[in-house]
């Protein structure tokens, strides 16, 4: 490792580690930014360096030790992410230098990375960087988690919580597309006319504003039959008493509960969830989109860019410049300070 940052080979990264691990939001103290060589690539292996490092809320979770459904980020690694990255330097057949890649190649400006866990940014007339976004993890789990456990169907009204952001917006517009009325739940004014202004969503509700759950219940007159779970907290309680019978809820997301290593305060409300669940015949289904990889992946590069193409379904970016931002545009991702799939520019 090198603090000498003057003479750059292609081999030089810079890095954001895990310099200790987060007690509710992170903080500055959270990251730590360091330089490094990193080695030639091995047999199979490709030096990439990075143009784009995506920014998820999944990432809280790797910073914590408890269990979840990926092992933690060890305190001093890089944090992970998907980039998409231009091969440097191949040892794997099916890449060549120049080729811009899909790679799990982590917070910083290059590395080295299996080959076998990349995979060429499709050419589809779209900008590389939607390869990390509506055509990439969050647009797949959107597509794969209504056809799988969603299923909306004309007619029915679907609420989806977090909808101005990459996951939520595809959902609601899947949605539409399928001639069901969508309701998106978002922070503020501005994301909520984006919403329908933009988006073409039947209604919008701001789930900061005091009377949010009137709010709601108003712009669901024939309740709800699929709600998308992006946020939990106290979007799932306002929805909660608005499904209808043989409603589907699909768990995608907690991002109200990510920052909240205490637990949830407030009163024991699972009885009451319990006995909706049991009075209307309740679907309540969490998923990881890798469960689906197999069964939808192909499918769905192919149906997303032709939706995407002929402006079925928009989508909107929040770049930000700098791998040196990044601690505070995740820290904002959080907060909802993002609006658009939250990309950093390296
Ligand atoms: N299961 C899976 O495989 C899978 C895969 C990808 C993503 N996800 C989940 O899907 C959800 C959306 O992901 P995304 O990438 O599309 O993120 P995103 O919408 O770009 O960012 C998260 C958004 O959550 C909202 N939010 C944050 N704190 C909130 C709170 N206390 N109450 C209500 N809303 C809050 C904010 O939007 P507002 O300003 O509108 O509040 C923020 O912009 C996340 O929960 C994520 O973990 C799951």
């Amino acid at each position: 490792m090198t603090e000498n940052t003057t003479h750059r080979t292609p081999r030089h990264t810079t890095r954001i580690v895990l310099a200790e691990r987060p007690y509710g939001a992170p903080t500055a103290a959270t990251f730590r930014t360091e330089d490094a060589e990193l080695p030639a690539p091995a047999d199979g292996e490709l030096l990439v360096g990075h143009r784009y490092v995506s920014l998820d809320p999944y990432m809280r979770g790797r910073m914590s030790a408890g269990k979840s459904y990926a092992a933690p980020t060890p305190v001093g690694d890089v944090l992970p992410a998907e980039t998409v990255s231009e091969v440097l330097e191949s040892r794997h057949p099916d890449f060549a230098p120049g080729q811009l890649v899909v790679a799990y190649g982590g917070w910083q400006s290059a590395a080295v990375v299996p080959g076998a866990h990349a995979r060429a940014v499709p050419e589809n007339g779209l900008p590389a960087s939607t390869a990390l976004g509506v055509l990439g993890m969050p647009g797949f789990t959107a597509y794969a988690g209504l056809a799988e456990i969603g299923r909306v169907r004309a007619g029915e009204t679907l609420v989806v919580a977090a909808a101005a952001g990459p996951v939520g917006a595809t959902v609601g517009q899947l949605a539409r597309a399928a001639g069901a009325r969508a309701v998106g739940v978002a922070g503020g004014p501005e994301k909520c006319a984006y919403l329908i202004d933009e988006l073409g969503f039947d209604a919008a509700v701001d789930h900061r504003s005091r009377d949010f759950a009137a709010r709601l219940a108003a712009a669901c007159p024939d309740g709800v039959d699929v709600y998308w779970e992006n946020v939990g907290g106290r979007v799932l309680e306002a929805v909660l008493p608005l499904m209808n019978l043989y409603g589907r809820l699909p768990v995608c997301g907690l991002v109200s509960q990510y920052n909240a290593d205490g637990g949830a305060e407030g009163p024991d409300r699972l009885p009451g969830l319990m006995r909706t669940v049991l009075n209307r015949s309740l679907t309540i289904r969490g998923f990881i989109q890798t469960e689906f990889r197999a069964r939808h992946w192909d499918a769905f590069q192919r149906e997303m860019a032709a939706l995407v193409g002929d402006g079925t379904v928009k989508f909107r970016e929040d770049v930000v410049d700098g791998l040196g931002n990044a601690p505070q545009a995740f820290i904002g991702l959080l907060e909802g300070r993002n609006h658009g799939k939250l990309l950093i520019r390296v």
